[in-house]
């Protein structure tokens, strides 16, 4: 086995096991968070069975070590692993997952494990990583100590893990012999500090990392390092109804990012001020209060949960999720905060019962309640708002996928996004916390209006070939990577080199509202960048149409096309969009080419493994 290399000096977790006496250590793949939460969370457990936890970063952890686990008496690794995309690892278990694949001959006897996987059953690969890892590590010799938990992020994911780790404890003391020594018992993490006369220039103002970087921006910039781009264009793509549809073009002129038709470009964003204010009335607290969150462990990988020193108002702003559901240890926690009516209302909320699920689900899910709408209606409850910052989870940053190609636009990324707004059952509006915050940066404003991005490469890309033929299906937003994808082959032709067949099948409601870009494809059209264009509306007569009801419709040209070895690309909705085209292209498979489904389903597995059958798809 390959050694994994470039590890800080600390990055042996089991000498710092060893050195503060902990036995359980909680491994998380996460992407967005939810994983390294969860993981956080089981960390904390294990104080209630007298076990001492920690919570680790693979990516800084040299999982070499791993076997050396069994040195510690009663020890036990956690895995909480996300899966991301097409059932890969997310970027922070991408070296661990190779580790595992490499992995023969690695001995794990005496190590022992639990795996928790995240995922989300939109998409085909569910839970693939969870799934690997519980196998993985049981072919490499570790011993189970509780049976692969599934969480599934489409449905109500906290309650998943809830109701895992409900059984996994008394498991794992059956499994050690060990006793519950506390229950719920509820301990701050981080001690508070507040300043008074701390000069600005050593106050956080939203920087992900180092401080000042949001005023003296240095390349290269990435996730820990975002570049603040300034808005060029913000634009109104809808030209009726009363959904919106925004065409953003961020740009990089000067900053040294690179990109390329396909990329995803995430965005940080910033939550509402009527949110963050609201709290601030809630709790009756000076959000321009200046403070710093310690951890009491002096051993843990992380000192602050966010970047501090910084104001409560930062804190709410830039670093903390205030607008999705709390989840349920959150308001447990918080729930001595308040008179015997709401502390009994939100104890009975998060208890493991059917009846305190069901609670959660309708009060909290359905309900679409954020911390504010709790903090509303629950007056009696008032939580010191450094408790508060101390368990909401980081606020997040969102991907989009870029709709222009650096041939033509070197200098700007565009994106397409489309403005999330719904009303709750509450009678709240809800606005999502990105595209809100987009919306409002005008360039027409005056002032530079600046967002802090990224670019994170992505495996969707255009054939190597450019004779070779292509059929993108993307109705919606769908239609965001395949903008930069006509940009380029309008490029590539303009060069005089030839370009295959370039076929797109689009989708939206009506002709008059909601049809994006509808100028620049008839334009590809008559170049003949576009070899054919079929849009559906799907609102326009009384029977749906749909972009896969219009691929069947073209099956011989779709046949013929695969046939000629042709890339298929689907970018959108991966609910129920993705899924049904994926049908209908192995329905086209069985009818032109004869073949049975199992046949069909093969053809289209070959074709993925081939990288020609490509899914750009998010929920
Ligand atoms: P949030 O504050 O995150 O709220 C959104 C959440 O609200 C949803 O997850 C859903 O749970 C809930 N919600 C939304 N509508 C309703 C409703 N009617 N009822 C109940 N609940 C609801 N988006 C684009 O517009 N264009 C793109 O090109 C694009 N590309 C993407 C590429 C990738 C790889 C991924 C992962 C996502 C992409 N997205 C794209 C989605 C984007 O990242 C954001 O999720 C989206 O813009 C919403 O962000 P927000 O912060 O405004 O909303
Ligand atoms: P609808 O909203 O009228 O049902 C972009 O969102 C377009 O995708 C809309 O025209 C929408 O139609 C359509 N759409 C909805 N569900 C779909 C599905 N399962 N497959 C393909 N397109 C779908």
């Amino acid at each position: 086995v390959a050694p994994m290399t470039n590890k800080s000096s600390d990055s042996s977790f089991i000498s710092k096991m060893k050195s503060s006496g902990r036995n359980v250590v909680v491994f998380y793949g996460s992407q967005t968070g939810t994983a390294e939460e969860f993981g956080g969370r089981l960390a904390k457990d294990a104080l209630n069975y007298g076990m001492k936890g920690m919570v680790a970063d693979p990516e800084e952890c040299d999982m070499d070590d791993l076997p050396k686990l069994a040195e510690i008496e009663n020890s036990l690794a956690i895995f909480c692993m996300a899966t991301y995309g097409e059932g890969d690892p997310t970027d922070n278990a991408q070296e661990f997952n190779e580790w595992l694949q490499n992995g023969e001959g690695t001995p794990l006897s005496g190590v022992r494990f639990a795996v928790f996987g995240l995922g989300n059953k939109t998409y085909e690969h569910y839970n693939a990583m969870g799934k690997y890892v519980d196998k993985r590590l049981e072919e490499l010799g570790a011993e189970r100590v509780f049976e692969l938990g599934l969480g599934d992020d489409d449905g109500n994911i906290e309650e998943d893990f809830v109701t895992w780790r409900e059984k996994f404890w008394p498991a794992v003391c059956e499994f050690y012999g060990v006793q519950a020594v506390g229950d719920q018992i509820s301990i701050r993490q981080y001690t508070l500090t507040v300043h008074d006369d701390l000069p600005s220039e050593k106050i956080y103002n939203g920087e992900i990392t180092r401080l000042g970087s949001f005023r003296n921006q240095r390349p290269p910039f990435d996730a820990k390092n975002p570049y603040l781009a300034p808005v060029k264009v913000n634009r109104e793509l809808h030209k009726g109804g009363d959904r919106s549809c925004m065409h953003i073009e961020f740009d990089i002129s000067g900053s040294k990012i690179r990109y390329e038709a396909g990329d995803h470009v995430a965005v940080y964003p910033v939550n509402d001020p009527e949110i963050v204010n609201g709290i601030g009335k809630c709790l009756n607290v000076d959000l321009d209060q200046v403070f710093t969150l310690t951890n009491i462990d002096e051993e843990a990988s992380k000192k602050h949960p966010f970047p501090c020193p910084c104001t409560y108002r930062t804190a709410l702003s830039h670093y903390l999720d205030v607008n999705s559901s709390p989840r349920t240890h959150i308001l447990r926690e918080i729930s001595e905060w308040a008179d015997e009516k709401d502390k009994e209302f939100l104890l009975k909320l998060t208890s493991t019962t059917p009846e305190g699920k069901s609670l959660y689900n309708e009060w909290i899910i359905k309900d679409r309640r954020n911390i504010l709408a709790v903090l509303e209606d629950l007056p009696s409850l008032k939580p010191p708002i450094d408790h508060i910052c101390e368990l909401l989870p980081r606020l997040q940053a969102r991907y989009y996928s870029i709709s222009s190609s650096p041939k033509e636009y070197q200098e700007s990324i565009h994106i397409t996004a489309v403005l999330v707004n719904y009303q709750t059952r509450t009678g709240r509006t809800m606005k999502g916390v990105a595209t809100n915050w987009l919306a409002l940066k005008k360039p027409e404003k005056g002032d530079k209006q600046t967002v802090p991005i990224y670019v994170r490469k992505s495996q969707f890309r255009l054939p190597f070939k450019t004779n070779t033929p292509i059929i993108m299906v993307g109705p919606g937003t769908g239609l965001a990577p395949f903008r930069g994808f006509l940009q380029e082959r309008h490029f590539i032709k303009k060069e005089g080199k030839p370009v295959g067949d370039t076929v797109l099948y689009y989708g939206c409601r009506c002709k008059a509202e909601d049809y994006l870009y509808e100028e620049e494809l008839d334009g590809y059209v008559k170049d003949g960048t576009l070899s054919h264009l079929h849009v559906a509306f799907s609102r326009d007569q009384k029977e749906k149409v749909y972009v896969q009801h219009l691929l069947m419709k073209n099956k011989e040209e779709t046949w013929k096309i695969l046939e000629n070895g042709g890339h298929i690309y689907i970018c959108g909705d991966a609910r129920n969009m993705a899924r049904d085209v994926h049908a209908t292209l192995e329905s086209i498979l069985m009818e032109c080419g004869n073949m049975d489904q199992e046949k069909a389903a093969e053809y289209v597995k070959k074709m993925q493994n081939k990288g020609r059958y490509s899914c750009d798809v998010w929920s």
